[in-house]
C-alpha cells in the first residue's frame, strides 16, 4: 500500500502547485527580463521576512526530534540575504523594508508551524530550501545576466549555497530525511496538505508582488 516515499509522494503531490508558482505573472516576468531591479529588490526584501521567519523557528526546534534532523545550518540564508539587500538598497535597507500583507501571512503561518506542528515546518522548510536549491538557479542565472550583477556575488547571494558544494547529493540526503519522517498516514497527508498551502502562500506573495510591478505593453 505504502509503495512511494514520502518524498516521492510530497513531490508529486505538489506537482501542480509547483507549476502554478512557476508560472505566476511575476515570475515569468522576471524570467523573461521585463523587470527592473527595483522588483527584484523588494523580492528580495520580502523573502528577508519570510526567512526571518523561518530560521527563528529553526533556533526553536533544534532539538525537536521530528524537524531537528532538518536544520542545518549550510541552508541558512537569511545573512545571505542581508548582504544581497545592502547591495540592492544600500546600507539604510533596514529603514525602509516591509513586508506586504500576502507575505506577512506566509510569515505567520511559518511561526505557527514552528511553534506548534513540527512536521507542518518541515513542509515549510522543504518547499522553500528544496526549491532555492533547484530552480533558485534558474533565477540567479537571470538575474546575473539581467541586471549585472557579478557571478554568485552581492545580489544573488541569497542563491548561492557555499557550503553546499554537491547540491545533488544534499537533495538526495534531505529526501532521505523526508523518508525516514515518523508519523502515521493522517499526519503524512496533513503535511502534504501544509507543503501545497506553502505553495499558495508564494503565490499569494507572487500574486502581490506582480500588482506592485505591473507590466505596461
Ligand atoms: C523561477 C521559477 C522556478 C523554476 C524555473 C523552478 C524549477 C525547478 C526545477 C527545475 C526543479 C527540479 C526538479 C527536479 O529535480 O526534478 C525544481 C524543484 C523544486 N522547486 Fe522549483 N522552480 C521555480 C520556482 C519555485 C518556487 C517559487 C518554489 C516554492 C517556493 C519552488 C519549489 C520547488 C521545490 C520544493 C522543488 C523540489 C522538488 C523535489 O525534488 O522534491 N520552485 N524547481
Amino acid at each position: 500500500m505504502e509503495s512511494e516515499s514520502f518524498s516521492t509522494l510530497l513531490r508529486t503531490a505538489s506537482r501542480e502547485q509547483h507549476e502554478e508558482v512557476r508560472g505566476s505573472s511575476f515570475i515569468g516576468a522576471l524570467l523573461g527580463r521585463k523587470l527592473g531591479v527595483e522588483a527584484f529588490a523588494r523580492y528580495t526584501e520580502q523573502l528577508w521576512f519570510v526567512y526571518g521567519a523561518l530560521e527563528a523557528g529553526a533556533r526553536h526546534l533544534a532539538a525537536d526530534p521530528v524537524a531537528g534532523p532538518f536544520l542545518r545550518p549550510e541552508l541558512f540564508r537569511r545573512a545571505a540575504l542581508e548582504r544581497d539587500l545592502e547591495h540592492l538598497r544600500g546600507p539604510g535597507w533596514r529603514r525602509t523594508a516591509g513586508a506586504l500583507p500576502a507575505t506577512l501571512e506566509y510569515a505567520e503561518r511559518i511561526s505557527v508551524c514552528a511553534r506548534t506542528w513540527p512536521a507542518g515546518y518541515v513542509a515549510h522548510h522543504y518547499t522553500r530550501y528544496m526549491g532555492d536549491l533547484s530552480g533558485g538557479q534558474i533565477i540567479r542565472d537571470t538575474a546575473e545576466r539581467t541586471w549585472g550583477f557579478p557571478k554568485k556575488g552581492d545580489g544573488v547571494r541569497f542563491y548561492v549555497f557555499e557550503e553546499i558544494p554537491n547540491p545533488a547529493a544534499f537533495k538526495r540526503a534531505y529526501c532521505e530525511l523526508l523518508d525516514a519522517l515518523p508519523g502515521d498516514r493522517l499526519e503524512r497527508q496533513r503535511t502534504v496538505a501544509e507543503c501545497k498551502r506553502a505553495y499558495a502562500l508564494n503565490n499569494g506573495m507572487f500574486e502581490a508582488l506582480g500588482e506592485e510591478f505591473p507590466l505596461t505593453a
